[in-house]
Formats: C-alpha cells, structure tokens, sequence
C-alpha cells in the first residue's frame, strides 16, 4: 500500500489553466499552496526553490508550458505558435542551469507539439504529454526504489545529502525511495540526514518527510558526517542527482562529492540514485555541466536572526559539485544499477529506453 504522505504536490488546478505547488520553503513550518498562472510566477517559483529538485523541477516545467501555451492566441498558426512557445521555453530553461530534467521536459514539450500538424489538436496533445511526463516519473521513482532496495538489508544505517524524496519527484522519490518502499514492507533503517547548508533541504524537507513516514532519522550537520561513519554507523550512501555525465560523473546538491570522498575513505558504498531524465550523454564528462551560482545572501544571512558575516564579505555559493565517477559504487536508474564502466553501462540503459523496453522488477513481499 502507498503512504499517504506520498502524494502528489505539482498539479493543475481543476481547470487546468493554471499550475500548483507545495511551496517547499515554507515546509517544515507550514504548508503553503501557491498558483501559477505567468511565466515570471513559474520562473521565480523554481528559481527562489518554491518546487526544487531535479524530476520535479521538470514535471512542473511541463505543466508551466501547458499554462502557457494556453495564453497563445488560438488562431496563431503553427510556426508562430511554436516560436512563442520555444521563447517561454528558453526562459523558464533559465532559472535554474544545473538540473537537466528542466531542460529535458521543456524540450520533450517543445518536440511532442512540433510533431502535431493540427493546429487544432495542440493542446490536447501537450496536456497529453505533461500528463506522461509526470505519470513516467511516479513510475521510475517506484521501480528505482526497488532496485535501490536491493542493495540495502533490514537494519542498515544510510547516509543521505540534500533531498531526493517524495517533495523532489512524485511519489517515492529516488534517493529515499528504497527506504520508503522497506518501510513499508516492514524493514528498518537508520537514516542520517545531512542539513545540507546554505539551504538546509536536509533539515527542512528530508528529516520531515522520513518521521512524517515513520522512519528513523537523525539529523546531523554536514560536517558531522566523517564520525558517524567512523562511529561504523552508516552502511550505504543514497543521494540524488541533478545531471550524470556520459562517464557517471554526477552533479549533486554542494556538499555530495566530500560524502563520496568520506565513504571511500571508510569503505562505505556511495550509490547515486536517478531517473533516466537526469542522465545527459551529450556531457561527456563532470566538466561539461554548468554549476549554478547563488545569492551569497544564502550564506551571510538566510536562516539567521542577524547576519552572520558582514555585508561586505565576498562568498562563494556553487549550488551544486561534481562527485568524480571513481566515488561512485553504482548509478541506480528504473532499468536497473549500472556499475564502471558508466560510459557502456549507461549507454546500455539509453539503449534499453530507446528500444522501448519495460522497466522495474516485480514487487518482493518478503522482508529481506
Ligand atoms: O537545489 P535543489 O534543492 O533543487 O537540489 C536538489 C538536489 O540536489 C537533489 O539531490 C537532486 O535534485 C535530486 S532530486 C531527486
């Protein structure tokens, strides 16, 4: 059976001319429902991290252009329309550079209505394929769940970074996926979030969404993580990520790399957990995935009472790092767990995709 708390928190309202969100930075607090209607709203709502993680950032992307593409006139004929269209596409694409799902969705959108002729159709079909977008997601998250469970035993200790759960995706989530669907199978974990600084998506959303689920959370500093592996309590490393490399090389939430470089140092497994949506082959290697940068703002003076540095002091706030493929014990995607060398196994997922083939495996009963 599904958690409750495993709902969906991106949606259209009910008549679809409009989007809404669960505007993640008032969460642990309060829970705040907001609608968009313009593009400036949608653009501003993932920029501020309003919705935030990668497959959401996406599922939501779609949705927007949906809204807006509604506000077209509905005589423009097709080529006008797809260059407005591309127009609000490129704008939204700029509000956050690092998470390839935005782009991907924007532009799988962008495609899906190239290819319809009839004017008249071109709604429907871009209703259709939001719709999808989001559906495949609620999917992939449920099968990479699986997997990712298989490589974890009833017990086991789990370190976490940033949030790749439920508020991140649909439904299950991908990083805390496995430990939602054990939950649910009876099985027991010890998770150890980071708070994950400057912008604290550990505390505020993973701790809340793990003890809302009934699982075992202990909130830790992010420098706090080297003892407790030392301490022999973490087994595994889960995290999520914004966009794999061709080589596995893996964009994640600042922070995410010295995890992988601590877990190598104590012999601990340090697994990536995605959707094919946030692989991108046309980056051959880290090197070629732009790091977003952020309001030293976020540093100095979010979450204080008073700033903590005066104003004057210069900072330095790279959203995201590179966590070298060498760190990586393994890249869980929904057509199963590919190992080094990534750059044949995950072309071997890109092939499965591409030729059509199912994904997931069948449900285990049995607790492990
Ligand atoms: O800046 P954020 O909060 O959007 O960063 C999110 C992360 O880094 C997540 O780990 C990643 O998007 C994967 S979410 C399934």
């Amino acid at each position: 059976m599904t958690h409750p708390y495993l709902s969906d928190h991106v949606h259209l309202n009910d008549e679809g001319t409009a989007v809404v969100i669960l505007d993640q930075t008032q969460i642990p607090n309060r829970t705040v429902y907001l609608t968009l209607e313009t593009a400036q709203q949608m653009f501003d709502a993932i920029h501020q991290l309003q919705v935030r993680g990668a497959p959401c950032i996406g599922i939501c992307a779609a949705y927007d252009l949906y809204v807006l593409a509604q506000q077209i006139d509905p005589q423009t004929a097709a080529p006008d329309f797809l260059s407005q269209l591309n127009q609000q596409a490129d704008y939204l694409a700029s509000s956050r550079p690092t998470a390839v799902n935005l782009r991907w969705a924007l532009d799988r959108m962008l495609e899906t209505v190239a290819r319809c002729a009839g004017q008249a159709d071109r709604l429907a079909i871009l209703h259709q394929e939001c719709i999808a977008i989001h559906e495949e997601d609620i999917a992939m998250c449920r099968s990479i769940a699986e997997y990712g469970l298989s490589l974890i035993k009833n017990g086991d200790g789990i370190l976490t970074h940033c949030n790749a759960g439920p508020l991140a995706t649909s439904r299950y989530g991908t990083a805390l996926g496995p430990l939602f669907l054990g939950h649910e199978r009876g099985m027991d974990f010890h998770v150890f979030a980071d708070e994950t600084r400057p912008l604290l998506q550990g505390a505020r959303l993973t701790s809340y969404e793990l003890s809302r689920a009934g699982i075992d959370v202990t909130l830790i500093c992010d420098n706090m993580a080297s003892i407790v592996m030392k301490n022999g309590w973490v087994q595994a490393c889960f995290v999520g990520c914004d966009r794999v490399a061709a080589n596995g090389d893996t964009a994640n939430k600042i922070g995410t790399s010295g995890v992988a470089i601590l877990a190598k140092h104590y012999g601990i497994p340090f697994y990536v957990l995605g959707p094919t949506s946030t692989i991108d082959l046309h980056c051959a290697s880290g090197a070629d995935i732009p790091i977003e940068l952020r309001d030293p703002g976020e540093i100095r003076e979010k979450f204080y009472t008073e700033p903590m540095a005066l104003p004057e002091i210069s900072c330095y706030n790279p959203a995201f790092d590179v966590t070298d493929h060498t760190l990586i014990s393994g890249i869980v995607t929904e057509y199963g767990i590919c190992r080094a060398p990534y750059t044949q196994s995950l072309r071997a997922v890109f092939e499965k995709k591409y030729a059509g083939l199912s994904y997931g495996m069948p449900e285990k009963e049995d607790e492990k």
